[in-house]
Parts: C-alpha cells; sequence; structure tokens
C-alpha cells in the first residue's frame, strides 16, 4: 500500500533567530574520508587489503589529513590493514589515522592494539542515542544511553594511557544524532566531553551524524546551530559533521551545517555508503572550487579518483553525476551547444571563468572539450559547426551551419543515437563536398581556367570566363560574362547545360591560419527552381568558389540523370 498517513512530519526545531541563513562558507573545512571504513561497510564486497590501500593511496595524494581506516575492532581485514599502515610505514607524519569502535570495553581495547604505534590517531567512539533506539534497539532510558556513552569514554581514556607514545585524539557520535532531541545530544555530549575533559590546546571532537537524513537540510543546520549554541567547551570541541543522503540533500546538509558552525566534515569519495550513501566529498569540494574557494584537497584528476572508486567498490560512476560524471561537461541540446561555442570562443586564458551550462573549465579536472559538444537528434547548428571547426578545421557561414546540421539530424534521427565527429565529417563530405548524387561517368572537374576584365563592355559584362570541364569521356570548354567571375562561370554553364543558375547563398572563409591556408567557398545555387549546396576547398579562393559551383551543377545533373 502506497500510503503517506504511515508517516509523519519531522518535528521543527525550537531555535530563536537562527544566524546561520546570514553566514557564507568563506573557507574549506577539515575533511575527514571515511571510505575505508563507512563506505566500505555499505559495499556488497567489501574490500581487500589492496583494494583498500589503493584508496588509501588515493586519498593521500588528494590531501586528506584526517582518515578513518576502519572498524578494527570488527573486521579482522580492517585490523590488518591498520597494522600494515603502521608497521610499513605508510602514514605521512600530517595525516592522522581514525579508527571507529562501539563504546563497549572489549572493543575498545582491541582498537588500541590495532593502533599501537601509529604516531597520532584519533579513536571514534560511538553510541546511538535516538528515542527509537533508545526504545526499541538498546531498550534503555535516557540515563542508560548517557551511562554508555560516558562508560565508553572513560574506556577509550583508560586505554590510551597505556600507549603514551602516540598522540591521541578522541571522537564521539551520538549516533543518529538527526532523530535524537538536540537537548538530549548536547546532554550527553557534554556528559561525554566531562570526562574527556579537552582544551583548546588539545581539542575533541563531536561528530554529529545524519545517520539517517530524515529531514530537510534547513532543520539538519538548525539542529547544529542548536548543538553548537549549547554545547560546552565549545572552543574546546571540533564540530564535525557526517550526513547520510537518504532525502538526496547529505551535500546541501552538509555545507548548511558548515553555515551553522560546524569545522569538520566526514564522507566518502562519490558518495558510497550505507543506503543511499554517505556526503560526497567530491561534490562538495568541488562545490567550493567552483565558488572560487581552496577546497584543500587536489581533484584534478578526475578519471583517477572515478577509476579508483570504481574499481574499489565495484559501484559504477553515474554518467550524470555531479561534476565527475562522464557527461557532465556534455552539451546534447542545439541552444546550449551554440551558447557554449559563443562563450569559449571569447574565453580568454586567465579570465574569470564565465562560459554558459559549463559552470567550471572542464580542463581543470582533466576532462578536454572534445567531449563538451555531443551531437544527437537534439543536437542544432552550433554543436555541428562546432564538432567540424574544432575537429577538422572547417569554419562555415550561419547559413551553410544550418544546411549541415539539417543533414546531420536527418541522419542521427535515422541511426536513432549519437553521431559521432568522424560521422559529421563524412555527412559534411558525401552530402556537400562530393555530392555523390551523380553518376561518376558525368562528373565534371574543373580544369584550367581564365578569367579577364573586359574593359567597356555594359555594366552586366564585366569579366569573360573560359574554363575548361574534364570528365572521364573527354574535356568541355565552356565561356561565360558575368558582374564578376562567379556570375560569369554560372552562366557559362547555364549556356553549356541549357539550364537556369542563380547564385542564392554565397561565402568564402579562409581554413586556417597560416602560409598554407586554404580557402573554402561554400554556395547555394537556385538551379531551375531547386536549391543545390556545396563546398570545396583549394589553395585561392576563386578556384574553391568556382568547384563549388561546379559541385552543384553536377547535383543537379546527377539528380536529372536519377529521375530519367
Ligand atoms: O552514520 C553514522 O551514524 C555513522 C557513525 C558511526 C558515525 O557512521
Ligand atoms: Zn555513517
Amino acid at each position: 500500500m502506497f500510503d503517506h498517513t504511515k508517516y509523519q512530519p519531522f518535528p521543527a526545531i525550537k531555535l530563536q533567530n537562527r544566524t546561520w541563513p546570514q553566514n557564507q562558507i568563506t573557507q574549506a573545512p577539515l575533511w575527514c574520508a571515511v571510505d575505508l571504513r563507512d563506505g566500505n561497510q555499505a559495499l556488497v564486497e567489501p574490500m581487500s587489503v589492496l583494494e583498500k590501500q589503493k584508496i588509501w593511496g588515493l586519498l593521500i595524494d588528494m590531501g586528506f589529513k584526517h582518515i578513518e581506516v576502519g572498524f578494527p575492532s570488527a573486521s579482522q581485514t580492517d585490523f590488518d590493514f591498520v597494522r600494515w599502515l603502521i608497521e610499513e610505514d605508510q602514514i605521512p607524519s600530517d595525516v592522522t589515522i581514525q579508527a571507529l569502535v562501539q563504546a563497549r570495553d572489549a572493543l575498545i581495547e582491541r582498537t588500541y592494539e590495532a593502533l599501537k604505534g601509529a604516531k597520532q590517531a584519533i579513536v571514534h567512539v560511538y553510541n546511538s542515542t535516538s528515542p527509537t533506539q533508545r526504545n526499541k534497539v538498546f531498550k534503555q532510558d535516557k540515563q542508560g544511553i548517557i551511562n554508555i556513552a560516558i562508560n565508553g569514554a572513560k574506556k577509550v581514556q583508560q586505554e590510551s594511557e597505556k600507549y603514551p607514545d602516540t598522540q591521541w585524539t578522541f571522537q564521539y557520535s551520538p549516533e543518529s544524532f538527526s532523530s535524537t532531541e538536540v537537548e538530549f545530544a548536547v546532554e550527553v555530549s557534554d556528559a561525554v566531553m566531562n570526562i574527556w575533559q579537552p582544551s583548546a590546546d588539545k581539542k575533541a571532537i563531536i561528530n554529529l551524524p545524519a545517520t539517517v537524513e530524515c529531514a530537510g537540510p534547513n532543520v539538519f543546520a538548525d539542529q547544529v546551530e542548536y548543538f553548537c549554541q549549547h554545547i560546552k567547551q565549545r572552543n574546546s570541541i571540533i564540530i564535525s559533521i557526517h550526513t547520510h543522503n537518504d532525502r538526496g540533500c547529505a551535500v546541501a546538509a552538509a555545507e548548511m551545517a558548515i553555515l551553522a558552525g560546524a569545522d569538520r566534515i566526514e564522507g566518502t569519495l562519490m558518495g558510497n555508503g550505507e543506503r543511499t550513501g554517505n556526503m560526497d566529498i567530491v561534490t562538495m569540494a568541488m562545490n567550493l572550487y567552483s565558488q572560487g574557494i581552496d577546497p584543500q584537497l587536489d581533484l584534478s584528476d578526475a578519471a583517477r579518483i572515478t577509476n579508483t572508486v570504481e574499481a574499489c567498490t565495484k559501484i559504477a560512476t553515474h554518467p550524470r553525476h555531479p561534476w565527475m560524471g562522464e557527461l557532465v561537461y556534455t552539451a546534447f541540446s542545439g541552444s546550449h551547444q551554440d551558447a557554449i561555442k559563443k562563450c569559449l570562443a571569447i574565453q580568454e586564458d586567465n579570465a574569470t571563468w564565465d562560459v554558459a551550462y559549463l559552470p567550471i573549465d572542464p580542463k581543470d579536472i582533466g576532462r578536454d572539450y572534445q567531449s563538451v559538444i555531443r551531437i544527437n537528434s537534439q543536437s542544432g547548428k552550433g554543436g555541428v559547426a562546432y564538432i567540424l571547426e574544432s575537429e577538422f578545421g572547417i569554419i562555415m557561414p550561419r547559413w551553410m551551419q544550418i544546411e549541415v546540421s539539417v543533414a546531420v539530424q536527418k541522419h542521427s534521427e535515422k541511426m536513432e543515437g549519437e553521431v559521432n565527429a568522424e560521422d559529421i565529417h563524412q555527412i559534411f563530405q558525401r552530402q556537400f563536398v562530393k555530392p555523390s548524387h551523380h553518376m561518376p561517368d558525368e562528373y565534371y572537374q574543373l580544369g584550367d581556367y581564365q578569367v579577364q576584365r573586359q574593359q567597356g563592355l555594359s555594366q552586366h559584362h564585366k569579366e569573360h570566363i573560359q574554363a575548361n570541364l574534364n570528365t572521364p569521356q573527354g574535356c568541355h570548354e565552356i565561356t561565360g560574362y558575368g558582374d564578376g567571375a562567379l556570375q560569369a562561370f554560372c552562366q557559362g554553364l547555364s549556356q553549356y547545360f541549357n539550364i537556369e543558375i542563380d547564385i542564392v547563398q554565397f561565402a568564402q572563409e579562409s581554413q586556417g591560419r597560416h602560409s598554407d591556408a586554404q580557402a573554402m567557398a561554400f554556395v547555394q545555387l537556385k538551379i531551375n527552381g531547386n536549391r543545390y549546396t556545396c563546398a570545396a576547398k583549394q589553395q585561392d579562393s576563386l578556384g574553391a568558389s568556382l568547384m563549388a559551383i561546379l559541385q552543384a551543377t553536377n547535383m543537379y545533373l546527377g539528380q536529372q540523370k536519377k529521375a530519367a
């Protein structure tokens, strides 16, 4: 039964004069990657030590300083991995590893055994605090839950004293914080801090998890702001946030939590984690980056990030995953392509990025522009023109772009799919440069030609052309007069083939900027009432123009032959 009355709205947080909506994020938070713990716990096939090593290498290279490396008291693989990190001296001096443990004595002891020998480490202890967990899972009242937290905190402290060579940081999570009465979350956390007695020089971390995201990100921000306002010893505590993505707002909730006073963010690369995942650090860090804030993480190698995460989690990246999906810098829509093409053409190298439909420069994360514009039946002239220009150096006038894009669109509709750059070039060649509408034995090629300016003739007969048209059967000579060489040529063709020719559109574009630049001419002729569009490339612009006119005539003749 699809029945919404089974559910109830999340109660609003009683917060007077909330400040977070007025705040702005101005710097990156302290990141903590939990791929190797929370992300790993959520995998169908948890990572092997080898896979954990690969993720570890990536996290270190990206610049993470806090990394939760596992739940060593619950998993032998995690225990072995932590031992490998320490025994093989894999932890850079500015990186602190973190291990999760439930607030239970034996598990805390085992966690310290795993961490033995680390220069510095965070022991992350948690117990669940929400009414559902209290009443149905642990069957404890509030005091019972506080006692579990206090006992865990004491044990964490006692065990740390056995390993004085390690610089310990303690972290406490009131698990299911997002579903806990915020006053109670403060009460439990205060009780834990009372045991640990953190100071401004030796801070403890309180991690506030949206274990299940059960309200809007604004409600979570209210919870965090309330917590920050009411927790004692705020200056001795790092407030950390750990959001899950049940409502699809884990990133939004984490960002708003920063506005509400949090200092640190836990999450995973690409958002793997229980159910709908953990907060995606890549997305949040790129959100900051795209606002001109240094994310303090190196995200420049998107391919390495996605390939490593995919290989180790066996979860494919959605092609439209924010910032890193395969299709996120690709435009199929004609109007988007047109706008991108225009903006890219004037975007200067070191100027502030301002390109329609591209919130960042794809090159920043190792993408090129080749995939930015891809063509399907939704694409328009801008995209097709962009591909021909960027990939094949063919610069077309606007009216020609329309002609070519119609041909490409038809092809795409017929093929029911995407058309790649090579296809587009072939369509252009076949339909406009070497039209296949005519039979080969009737194909006229431009031979030698001479153009002479005729002095003193009437206004309409200024140029005279004499040209040879070659076919496999022999050479045909035509002559004509006209206002210019092109008109003269058309007049010669018109007379020779006994057809009516008008030039409807004409343009020349130089292709390339160097001394070996070639000329390309584009013509649209009306021959006996029908339109024919052609393009031709030659060393000189007159030759290219005459060739294009002759190709259009070839097209007409071929069609006539076919029809006969
Ligand atoms: O989601 C969660 O509540 C957790 C805690 C153990 C921090 O992963
Ligand atoms: Zn979690």
